[in-house]
């Protein structure tokens, strides 16, 4: 059965007694709660240990927000999916639009973060969207199936399964514009149609897709509503414990 997940995106936010306050409140907060989908945070590098460490006995996994596309060894500055699985995290987001438009990445360098991550058994979550200027040219559906294609398709049907996909259209990240529920749910299934074609019926109905970009309280109802949307990558909205678990309870 395909998972429904709630993922908090931190970005490089709060100092470390802040982080500290924040999960211990969300993990309190979730513990009173009928939970109908999967928690995830996922912190900046730093405070990891602090989310890993809470994760073992409350009610959300660890997740962190990046990987080295290398193994070990001379590469200052970055942390392997081994380092992360060493600390039990549990998810990785892997190829979100920051990372492709501050850090230069690209589709081939995430299927190798993906790779290595899965080796690891930490689940990927995997972000693609278009920018602004591809939609109102009508370009995105084509943008989104190549990053689809060139990220993911060389994953054998059990590799994916571990996978999450998260739809985030760049033009609504940390805006304020949210995709409206009809144009989130026509390209969740555009995707899951096209994982139908490359790995069969049973796979694709299988396989979470999130939607992010300025998802909040107000929308995620109606956001979650739709039958492909199976939960959300939430960042603004993620750093405020209220507003994270009303995004939770949205389910
Ligand atoms: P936002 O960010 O919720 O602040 O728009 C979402 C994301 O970038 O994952």
């Amino acid at each position: 059965m395909r998972r429904n997940i709630v993922a908090g995106n931190w970005k490089m936010n709060l100092s470390f007694e802040l982080a500290d306050d924040l999960v211990n409140d969300i993990a309190e907060k979730l513990d009173s709660v009928e939970l109908n989908a999967d928690v995830v945070i996922c912190p900046p590098f730093p405070y990891l240990e602090l989310t890993s460490d809470l994760a073992q006995e409350s009610n959300f996994f660890a997740g962190a927000q990046n990987v080295a596309s290398f193994d070990n060894g001379a590469y200052t500055g970055e942390v392997s999916s081994k380092m992360l699985a060493s600390m039990n995290v549990d998810y990785c987001i892997v190829g979100h639009s920051e990372r492709r438009k501050y850090f230069n990445e690209t589709n081939q360098e995430i299927a190798t973060k993906i790779t290595k991550l899965l080796k690891d058994d930490i689940k990927p979550i995997f972000c693609l969207g278009e920018v602004l200027e591809e939609r109102e040219s009508g370009k995105h559906f084509d943008v989104v199936q190549k990053q689809l294609e060139e990220s993911l398709f060389n994953l054998t049907s059990q590799e994916i399964l571990n996978v999450v996909i998260a739809y985030e259209p760049v033009w609504a990240i940390g805006t304020g514009k949210t995709a409206t529920s009809l144009q989130a749910q026509e390209m969740h299934a555009f995707i899951r149609s096209l994982l139908d074609k490359k790995y069969g019926n049973e796979v694709a109905e299988e396989i979470s897709i999130l939607y992010g970009g300025s998802c909040n309280a107000k929308n995620a109802k109606e956001l979650f509503a739709n039958k492909d949307v199976d939960g959300g990558l939430i960042g603004g909205a993620s750093l405020k414990a209220e507003d994270f678990l009303a995004i939770i309870k949205s389910f």
